[in-house]
Parts: structure tokens; C-alpha cells; sequence
């Protein structure tokens, strides 16, 4: 069964890729801890997590924490998905991981699921032709040399 296509906002979208993570790391999802990851207040989250109990996309047990329906989880699947590749195709590139972290979840809400196909299909052939990756990163003007560097900031 297909879910609805209706494209969700960034915000919404945020929000459920926060809530799978931390089901995924924690087991459970609270006000709380969202509120934590994307520095918003627990009245604003408890608004948000209210609106998309009504969307059909959680179920909001206050005791429990939150529960993904099918679609909710569709959609967080979908935005980790976009969230993985792009971090993975720009880490292949060499760029450092704050500017990463950055671009990602700016670009993440963005793209469409043709240029999704293409960054995929572009990190897999990249992958398999090391000479002409290095050669990319080498034109990459914040590509780094990772083996030199000693962690410090
Ligand atoms: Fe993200």
C-alpha cells in the first residue's frame, strides 16, 4: 500500500527523522528529548507533536512517549534515507563534517527523489573509480587530507 505522497514541510520532517533516531538509539521517544535535539521549547514540540497525532503520522501516549504509525515511519525513513546518502556523498567528496552536518540538513528537505537516484548513482560509480574520486577531491577546495590531520580543533 502506497503512502500519501502530499510532501511534508521541513519542519515535520525534522521532527520525524528526530523521533525515529531516537526510538532507533533509546527505544523511545520523549517531549523532552526532541525539544533537546532541535533546541525548540517542550510547549513548541508538545504543539507540533499534537498536530501530527492528528495528521495520522504518531500516536502521542503520554506516558509512553511517541509511536510512528506506517506513515509517520514511511516518512522518517525516507528523510534518513535523504539525510545517509547526502552525508555519505559529501564525506566521499572530503569536506569536513560541520560543514556537512550543515549543507545535509539544509539540502536534505530539497531534494527530489530523481536527484536523489543521481547522487546515488554518482556516490556508487565514485566508489568504484578511486583515481577519478581523488582526482574530484583534489578540486574540492576545502578537501582535506585526512590521514595528516591529528584531531584537534
Ligand atoms: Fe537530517
Amino acid at each position: 500500500m502506497k503512502t500519501p505522497v502530499r510532501p511534508a514541510s521541513s519542519a515535520v520532517e525534522d521532527y520525524l527523522e528526530q523521533i525515529l533516531e531516537l526510538i532507533n538509539t533509546k527505544g523511545y521517544a520523549r517531549v523532552v528529548d526532541i525539544a533537546q535535539r532541535l533546541s525548540i521549547s517542550q510547549a513548541s514540540v508538545t504543539n507540533m507533536v499534537q498536530k501530527l497525532d492528528a495528521e495520522g503520522l504518531l500516536k502521542y501516549e503520554k506516558y509512553r512517549g511517541l509511536v510512528l504509525t506506517t506513515a509517520g515511519e514511511a516518512l522518517a525513513l525516507n528523510i534518513t534515507h535523504r539525510h545517509k546518502l547526502l552525508t555519505d556523498f559529501l564525506q566521499l567528496l572530503g569536506l569536513d563534517e560541520r560543514t556537512i552536518y550543515h549543507d545535509v540538513e539544509g539540502m536534505e528537505h530539497h531534494v527530489s527523489p530523481a536527484t536523489v537516484h543521481a547522487i546515488e548513482s554518482l556516490t556508487r560509480q565514485l566508489k568504484r573509480q578511486p583515481a577519478l574520486l581523488q582526482r574530484v577531491r583534489e578540486g574540492a577546495p576545502s578537501a582535506e587530507p585526512k590521514s595528516k590531520q591529528s584531531k584537534s580543533s
